[in-house]
């Protein structure tokens, strides 16, 4: 082949090489051109700014997509591929852009891609610039669900104290009218006192919890032994479980030492000995162990009786609450105990977990900061 041949091909291919070239990033700069152009009105540094936020917030453009949004925002599972997969809150973007008139508005919308769960959310969205939408959000649920739970609280009471005391006045007519009848009168009398204990009860919890609230941050703590506390509140419960055939067993490690209010902690254990007796089957074995960790002493309370569901498992610590099973045992439970467990535990900087299964039993675990005696003697000095 020719010489001029060969280099003529050369120069073919070096021509189309540097054509493809061209090509490849002159298309390259439409599209970097097209990212700047859809955010070239948002004012220089915004994106940055706003992935620094923390309150869930996004920037919404002409088209309805989101061109920067805090990093919360996808935590609260409202938008889908960048855009909000709400209709609601679609139109209420595109409203505030036409009108420019600002926005605030409560909703409750489906939450992520399964829409499985609701949110309560509180949503603001005012004009930003020409032709974007500032969205800030509110996660309201927790709020809501405790508001529920302080209204319920009263018109539970109220129900829950009607109960007995309708009982008593009933029981009461009865015994007048059967007063001839001693056998009667017996049955009636067993019933009034069943019913007076049970109004005892309920009376002495709420005067319990709302006596922690209102104290709260009076007493001063002291170094204790969680060995101690455990080993008065097993007092305080053993002539029930005798009686009812339940055996009930404790141990753990020494030193397990933490700073408290000890009558309250003991309540607190004592509560849930309690349950534990109440919600078992004899024969059965309520085991209490401590455990040193690291930071934490754990107080774990078991029992092997009737157990829940992971739903129930869920909702035991609010006021009031008792799963169905429990409340057709007629255990003549209210509800409070384990809310003024919670209660204790929080104000002792500890928290609490539960595990259960039905009619495999439960345990509920305590955990407190431990203490070590010797920094508390440092303190003293
Ligand atoms: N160890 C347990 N095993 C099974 N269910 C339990 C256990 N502990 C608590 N529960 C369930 O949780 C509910 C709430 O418990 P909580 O102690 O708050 O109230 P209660 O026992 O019903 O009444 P009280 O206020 O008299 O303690 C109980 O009614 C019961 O349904
Ligand atoms: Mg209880």
């Amino acid at each position: 082949m020719a010489l001029w041949v060969v280099l003529l091909s050369l120069a073919i291919g070096a021509v189309a090489g540097a054509g493809v070239t061209l090509l490849v990033v002159s298309s390259l700069r439409q599209a970097t051109s097209a990212v700047t152009m859809a955010s070239a009105l948002l004012p220089r540094g915004v994106t940055e700014l706003v992935s620094l936020i923390e309150i869930p917030l996004a920037i919404v453009d002409g088209a309805g997509d989101i061109v920067a949004m805090s990093p919360s925002t996808g935590e609260l599972g409202l938008t889908k591929n960048r855009r909000f997969a709400s209709e609601e809150v679609r139109k209420i973007v595109e409203r505030v852009r036409s009108t420019g008139r600002p926005a605030s508005k409560e909703l409750e919308l489906l939450r992520g891609p399964l829409g499985g769960t609701t949110i309560n959310l509180s949503l603001r969205a005012d004009r930003f610039g020409a032709n974007f939408v500032l969205v800030v959000m509110a996660d309201k649920t927790e709020m809501r669900r405790l508001e529920e739970v302080r209204r319920d609280f009263v018109a539970n009471i109220s129900h829950e104290l009607k109960t007995p005391i309708g009982a008593v006045t009933l029981l009461a007519e009865a015994l007048q009218q059967a007063a001839d009848d001693p056998d009667t009168v017996r049955h009636f009398a067993e019933r009034l006192s069943d019913e007076a204990a049970r109004l005892s009860t309920l009376t002495r919890e709420i005067i319990d919890l709302s006596r922690l609230q209102a104290e709260e941050g009076l007493e001063p703590f002291e170094l204790l032994d969680m060995n101690d506390v455990v080993a008065a509140a097993v007092d305080h419960n053993q002539v029930t479980a005798r009686a009812k055939g339940l055996e009930i067993v404790f141990g753990g490690d020494e030193g397990a030492t933490v700073r408290g209010d000890s009558n309250r902690l003991v309540m607190a254990i004592s509560n849930l000995i309690t349950n534990a007796i109440t919600y078992s089957v004899p024969p059965g074995r309520i085991g209490i162990g401590i455990t040193r960790s690291g930071e934490f002493v754990e107080v774990a309370v078991t029992d092997n009786g009737i157990g829940m569901t992971p739903e129930e498992t869920e909702r035991v610590f609010e006021r009031f609450y008792r799963t169905d099973q429990a409340r057709s045992r007629s255990t003549g439970g209210t509800g409070l105990g384990l809310s003024i467990v919670k209660h204790i535990v929080n104000h002792h900087g500890g928290d609490i977990k539960v595990w259960s299964r039905p009619n495999r039993g439960s345990t509920f675990t305590l955990r407190f900061p431990y203490i070590k005696p010797e920094s508390e003697k440092e303190k003293a000095a």
